[in-house]
């Protein structure tokens, strides 16, 4: 019999622990790669993330699951261990990225849509199969001179909604990401025009989830923090945290068991500060915690460099990181810890 939505959502949402988001479509992980100089193929990815999935420390105690792209979750390791069974070694679940990018949006010029819904039942049955137990999809929403639209609003949130049915149906937990960018162009809208763009997408994701039936306990919801422009960034911690909980206290259904927040090009640490405040000194209905790529991977990357002998310098890396924003998740986080380490 295959597990219940709740469980898989619950264990996803472990006290503590969060999702890495190691899910770079081969473009993506090709920009990441060419920041140290490394080609990127079959075989350096492979390693790249070998170096993260065998990090054990952070894996076990750190990470409760792990968003893949498709190549990697079939994918094996230089010993020919799958993917999926050292991830599922350490205790984490095994997810995976099943939208096929957002593109251009016809007669919205400068917004998007994902794509990805035609033939998705069938590639969920495969991902299942392959030990996938939790799915994501990224709907992107820029702010920009007149943006976002209400079309390419109501468009992403009507995409979200059907991948999330889809997911449900297949006994795989639908991670909801909506995704406001803080780096649009120009990337210096202030952080009140972030409350008023996420909540507007919010209550519309919500009451397309509703409209779709898909059961809030049996997701994951990814949001942005409420931020002001990447490239006009003063908000304090404190006034991040303070918005952020204030717009998901009044737009999240208590019902959804995890909220786990997207990076989105901050800072590792003010990822990790702001996670941590949002813990301290609220009372929540849901677990807050972190999908991280960017703010989880990048002191790795940048440590490992593409290197076999550099492996266990990434590794301590991703390790540091991955006990910082577990701190984050219970709010335990301080700053000297950082320079401790
Ligand atoms: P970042 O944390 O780098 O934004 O990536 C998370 C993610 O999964 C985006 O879809």
């Amino acid at each position: 019999m295959s597990e219940r939505l709740e469980d898989i959502a619950e264990k996803m949402m472990a006290d503590g622990k969060g999702l890495l988001a190691a899910d770079e479509s081969t473009s993506t992980i090709k920009k990441r790669f060419d920041s140290i100089d490394l080609e990127s193929t079959e075989t350096s990815r492979r390693d790249y993330r070998e170096m993260l999935f065998r990090t054990d420390e952070a894996m076990k105690k750190c990470i409760s699951g792990v968003i893949m792209f498709e190549e990697t979750l079939f994918q094996k390791a230089a010993d020919g261990t799958p993917f999926v069974d050292l991830i599922k070694a350490a205790g984490a679940v095994p997810g995976i990225k099943v939208d096929t990018g957002a593109k251009p949006m016809a007669a919205f010029p400068g917004e998007t849509i994902t794509e990805g819904l035609d033939g998705l039942r069938e590639r969920l049955g495969d991902y299942y199969k392959a030990g996938a137990r939790f799915a994501k999809w990224r709907g992107v929403i820029t702010i920009s001179e007149g943006l976002p639209t209400w079309g390419s609003i109501k468009a992403n949130s009507q995409a979200l909604a059907r991948y999330a049915a889809l997911c449900q149906e297949a006994g795989i937990v639908p991670i909801v990401e909506p995704e406001v960018l803080m780096d649009g162009k120009p990337g210096t809208h202030s952080i009140e025009t972030c409350y008023e763009v996420t909540e507007k997408v919010l209550q519309t994701v919500f009451a397309d989830l509703f409209d779709a039936r898909v059961m809030l306990e049996g997701m994951i919801l990814k949001p942005n923090m409420v931020i002001d422009g990447k490239n006009a960034r003063k908000a304090s911690v404190d006034q991040v945290a303070e918005m952020t909980v204030k717009l998901l206290k009044r737009n999240v259904p208590s019902a959804v068991p995890g909220i786990a927040f997207l990076s989105g090009g901050q800072s590792s640490e003010e990822a990790t500060a702001h996670l941590s405040a949002m813990n301290s000194g609220y009372d929540l209905p849901w677990a807050l915690t972190y999908s991280y790529g960017r703010a989880l991977q990048e002191d790795a990357l940048k440590a490992w460099g593409g290197k076999t002998e550099n492996v266990a310098a990434g590794q301590r890396a991703f390790n540091h990181r991955a006990h910082m924003n577990s701190l984050a998740a219970k709010g335990n986080w301080k700053k000297e810890l950082e320079k401790a380490a």
